[in-house]
């Protein structure tokens, strides 16, 4: 299905090897090049597959007339300045979350892309997982009612990073899936945050998103915590949905709870949870096979440019305000 498809992936570290493997599996031969300034997963590589070559100089990649794919999974402040050149040569790319460090740049990229109709995908895992989709699923056949209040808390001890901050590192996912929930561009935006175990980088940070329509939000983010939660919650006039990504079991429910209003007065409703089902499907295989077939049937990617760019902004107003 995807033989027209000749990939090569930058950045092969923690997140990066990640992709390796899912690419080696959908791809296989076809899956060409590793490129990293400083790999330190080499013999897990040539463990994954004896043919995949490996190389620290970029040139090799873009020289390579055959490779029209690429996915970027090094760091942050490395995702313009690698997309840039591989658009530049023609190469469609799948650049990590988040897309650039700042809106500007993001911008360029998107014109650099349009302009040679080349796909520029950003890896904002969350829209690909098969929980996320139902959610969307049922948001938009009305079995919630009207959208009224989201909330996402993305929580653990550690990986504690010191380039950038824990709003940087866990809420791009938590921004994606509001953002794909909403479909529309929040009007107000404050956040708070505290740094204890590093100067100045954020350890703990909450964030209040108001969208047009009366609907609100907030983001919770930490790696100072004593144990690991994902738990996202939706909540319409005439239901709620509860994923917690963290739990083995029963991921998804939904609880048929709320207010009517009556004559009498307000009137509570409330109804033992059902769980929801949804697809086993991988979302990092998911987001790959995504960025294939747009590049086959030339379709414009769900985590495009634009989304990225959507989700940057935010980022970056909250940044604003937690400096401030
Ligand atoms: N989608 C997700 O759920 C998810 C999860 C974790 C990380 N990420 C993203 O993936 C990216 C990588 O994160 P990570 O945790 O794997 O980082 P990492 O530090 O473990 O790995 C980065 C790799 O990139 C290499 N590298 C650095 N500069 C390079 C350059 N100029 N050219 C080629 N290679 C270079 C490094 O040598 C290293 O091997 C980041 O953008 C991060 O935000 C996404």
């Amino acid at each position: 299905m995807y033989k027209d498809i000749k990939l090569a992936i930058v950045g092969c570290g923690k997140w990066g090897m990640n992709h390796v493997r899912t690419a080696n599996l959908i791809l296989g031969k076809n899956f060409k090049i590793v490129c990293d300034s400083f790999c330190t997963n080499k013999d897990k590589i040539s463990e994954i597959s004896s043919e995949i070559i490996y190389t620290e100089n970029l040139d090799d990649i873009i020289n390579d007339k055959e490779i029209n794919a690429v996915i970027v999974s090094s760091p942050a402040e490395t995702h313009y300045e690698i997309t840039k050149k591989l658009l530049l040569a023609g190469k469609n790319v799948l650049v990590e979350k988040p897309i650039t460090l700042v809106p500007e740049e993001a911008e360029e990229l998107i014109q650099i892309a349009k302009k040679d109709n080349l796909k520029l995908m950003v890896g904002h895992v969350l829209l690909y997982h098969p929980a996320v989709m139902k959610i969307k699923e049922l948001v938009d056949k009305g079995i919630i009612g009207k959208l009224q209040y989201i909330y996402s808390n993305r929580l653990n001890l550690g990986t504690i990073r010191s380039e950038e901050n824990i709003w940087w590192s866990f809420a791009p996912h938590d921004i994606s899936v509001i953002q794909f929930l909403n479909e529309s561009d929040p009007d107000e935006i404050s956040s708070n945050g505290a740094d204890f175990i590093q100067n100045g980088i954020e350890d703990t940070t909450l964030t209040y998103l108001k969208y047009p329509g009366n609907v609100h939000a907030h983001i919770f983010v930490s790696w100072l915590h004593p144990f690991k939660e994902q738990r996202l919650v939706v909540i319409g006039d005439k239901g709620m949905l509860v994923f917690e990504d963290s739990l083995k079991s029963e991921k998804l429910k939904f609880y048929k709870k709320g207010f009517h209003k009556t004559e009498k007065g307000l009137e509570k409703f409330e109804n033992e949870y059902e769980v929801v089902t949804f697809d086993e499907k991988k979302p990092l295989e998911e987001e790959q096979k995504h960025f294939f077939e747009s590049i086959i049937n030339n379709t414009t990617p769900l985590t495009d440019g634009v989304h990225a760019l959507k989700v940057l902004n935010i980022l970056e107003k909250a940044h604003n305000q937690l400096k401030n």
